[in-house]
């Protein structure tokens, strides 16, 4: 295939705190990962990023802690741009919308249309707080959304529902400075006419999903917005921080942030050309139609990459001077949440990227997050499952892979490739197999699913494993060495197309690897083919994937449930509900297992002269002989059930430990039973 020009950008998130695993697994991570492997795969790509600095996020920021919204953004620029480094994040350049050239772009922008007589300027009812004397920026201002009742919907947008709508049809404001309810007011704005440029986007849309096959999630909001009709937007606000409006007569304006987040793309790259020493360079990109140009964000951004954007370039386009590229396209992604809860700065839910890689390497964040990524739905991060991923993927296929393989050559071949000999049946699949990788990968990351991608690529360790067990090297060692040596030499050749395949996702790792295997990477589309050469010197192995002890995974787990947000959320019951549940002791005095049940246990127990018939799901756990005799805990006052058609009156309380192992509590030889547990 030709080689493509790409210029890739992520969402220019807000310097207004810190970035979070949320954020990477939006807009960052999978976009990192796609521009890795175009590099690989010889396309023409630049990766372009920065920070947002306008914008009210960041004044609100900036009086939560009463300084100036420069020491705000001052601070979050840098250290996100570090964080962002320690992930492993490629991008060409991380720039900052506060940056002159930022200015001067968007003002370009604005003056052009505002020259050509494009923006309307209309007086409108904007919230007014009387306490603060001050016009209220939309995030300023919560209430209920008109549309679907969301009570914390912002002044004219729903995170909820995803509507726009003017601010007179919310419901309930209220200003968030002073809490008081704002009353509406007065003053001018110009207005971009997006109205205008609904029949041009439409097309826009459709045409770029059929060539390009957008995701069902982005063209259902696009649809549903073309629906509703689209509105003229006002692109400047009555703030002090942002960009200043260029026109005279604008006093106390500002440009709309979304108006110019959007064009930090391009000035971001034309900072990377003025870096380049090749001022001209970003033209390149930019004004070419051609361009496949690809943007990463999370849902809550579609409206601004899909059509404001869109229609600002193509209003530009429009004067038949220079022809900025479009979005090719634009693969949204739904959301992570954290232990089943929302992110949430504000009550301490969620880690950082800084304290998540103080405590593990990056890799394993990057291949946890990669394998769930919230690309068809929303996803959860769960303490427990990222160290699943490490330990019974990471650790013990791929890496166990790698050592059972540098372990046999080293102690059987000195460290160097054997020779690859005669070739069986099984040899031929396995190379084979190992040859359709590649192209297998790349038709998944072309389409942005980048997360089945990153899932298949664990399959062909799993390839390697099986292929190592049923050559049995260890037997053929001692019966035929050159046998042995020929299914090293494809294990070898197995290793160094992981360890290709797997660079975008595990930078880190694939370079140690690649030093491992003492050679470099190819083109992509040449990974499949066996690269080692006979007597190739190895270095000496590493263990890549350490496991993760249980220890550190509970301490954190702890740290959450221990955490006020926690205890907040989780509902509290009173005493009397409480004592409404009879626990009461009891003796196991029979037990068998249930007939076609892996998982359940009939007992009998006893409580003072009642005896009663209990089914448990614990077998997995206990046998008859090991129960039988036990005191235990039973919830007395259960109705009656029946499981698998037994009648089962009482639970046994238990406590699952983390291996999924249940332990039933233990209750001391010398409780009565029938004492009740309180
Ligand atoms: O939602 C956000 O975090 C915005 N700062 C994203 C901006 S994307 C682009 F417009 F710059
Ligand atoms: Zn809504």
């Amino acid at each position: 295939m030709a080689k493509e020009k790409v210029i890739v950008t992520s969402a220019l998130p807000y310097a207004n705190g810190p970035i979070h695993l949320g954020h990477l697994s939006g807009a960052y991570l999978p976009a990192d990962i796609y521009v890795r492997y175009k590099r690989l795969n010889g396309d023409d790509v630049i990766y372009i990023c920065g920070s947002d600095e306008h914008g009210v996020p960041i004044t609100i920021s900036a009086d939560k802690e009463k300084v100036s919204p420069q020491v705000i953004i001052d601070r979050y620029h840098e250290a996100n741009k570090k964080a962002f480094e320690r992930f492993g994040m490629s991008f060409d350049n991380y720039s900052r919308t506060s940056l002159l050239i930022h200015h001067e772009t968007a003002k370009e922008f604005f003056l052009e249309f505002y020259n050509r007589g494009l923006f309307a300027e209309k007086k409108s009812l904007q919230f007014y707080d009387d306490q603060a004397k001050m016009f209220l920026p939309d995030r300023y201002v919560e209430g209920t959304c008109p549309k679907c009742g969301n009570e914390e919907a912002r002044s004219d947008e729903c995170e909820v529902c995803g509507s726009l709508y003017d601010p007179s049809e919310l419901k309930n404001p209220k200003s968030k400075i002073s809490g008081g309810s704002p009353t509406l007011k007065e003053t001018s704005h110009y207005y971009f006419p997006l109205g205008k440029y609904q029949p041009a986007l439409e097309k826009y849309v459709d045409e770029m999903n059929e060539k390009y096959g957008w995701k069902d999630n982005v063209i259902q909001y696009c649809r549903g917005w073309f629906k509703d009709g689209l509105k003229d937007r006002a692109i400047t606000r009555d703030l002090d921080w942002g960009i200043k409006v260029p026109i005279d007569s604008a006093v106390g304006k500002v440009i709309y942030v979304w108006f110019e987040a959007v064009l930090g793309y391009i000035s971001s790259t034309k900072e990377l050309s003025l870096l380049k020493n090749d001022p001209d360079l970003w033209k390149k990109y930019w004004y070419d139609p051609d361009t496949k140009y690809t943007a990463f964000i999370g849902k809550d951004n579609v409206v601004f990459h899909t059509i404001i954007f869109p229609a600002i370039l193509m209003a530009w386009n429009q004067a038949g001077k220079e022809q900025y590229c479009l979005p090719q396209n634009v693969p949204a992604n739904e959301f992570l949440n954290f232990e089943g809860k929302k992110f949430s700065k504000s009550r301490g839910w969620g880690i950082d990227v800084d304290e998540f890689l103080d405590l593990f390497e990056p890799d394993l964040l990057r291949y946890a997050l990669a394998a769930n990524l919230p690309e068809t739905r929303d996803t959860d991060f769960y303490w427990k499952e990222f160290k699943l991923r490490n330990n019974s993927e990471l650790a013990d296929i791929l890496g166990n892979f790698i050592n059972r393989t540098f372990t046999f050559v080293f102690k059987h071949f000195d460290g160097k490739v054997p020779a690859s000999g005669k070739l069986e049946k099984i040899d031929e699949d396995m190379l084979k197999e190992i040859s359709e990788y590649p192209e297998r990968i790349s038709d998944y990351f072309e389409k942005y699913k980048i997360r089945d991608g990153v899932n298949e690529i664990m399959n062909l360790a799993r390839e390697g494993n099986k292929y190592f067990n049923d050559s049995e090297p260890w037997k053929t060692i001692k019966t035929d060495k050159e046998r042995c040596g020929k299914t090293l030499n494809i294990c070898l050749q197995a290793i160094y197309t992981l360890a290709e395949l797997y660079s975008p996702v595990l930078p880190f790792s694939s370079k140690k690897l690649f030093k491992m295997l003492n050679t470099k990477p190819v083109e992509w589309k040449e990974c499949g083919k066996p690269h080692l050469k006979e007597s190739h010197q190895l270095n000496k192995a590493e263990i890549l994937f350490p496991k993760i002890e249980d220890e550190k995974i509970e301490s954190q787990v702890n740290k959450l449930q221990n955490s006020n947000f926690q205890k907040e959320t989780e509902e509290l019951i009173t005493y009397d509900d409480f004592m409404k549940v009879n626990l009461k002791v009891a003796e196991v005095i029979e037990a068998e297992m249930v007939k076609k049940s892996e998982k359940l246990l009939k007992l009998k127990v006893k409580i003072e002269n009642e005896e009663r018939q209990v089914i448990a799901g614990i077998a997995k756990s206990y046998t008859p002989e090991t129960i039988i005799g036990k005191k235990v805990v039973i919830v007395a006052n259960l109705k009656p059930a029946k499981l698998m058609g037994l009648e089962s009156k009482g639970m046994i309380l238990a406590v699952e430990t983390e291996d999924g192992e249940l332990q039933i509590l233990n209750v001391s030889e010398k409780i009565k039973t029938g004492t009740r547990v309180k």
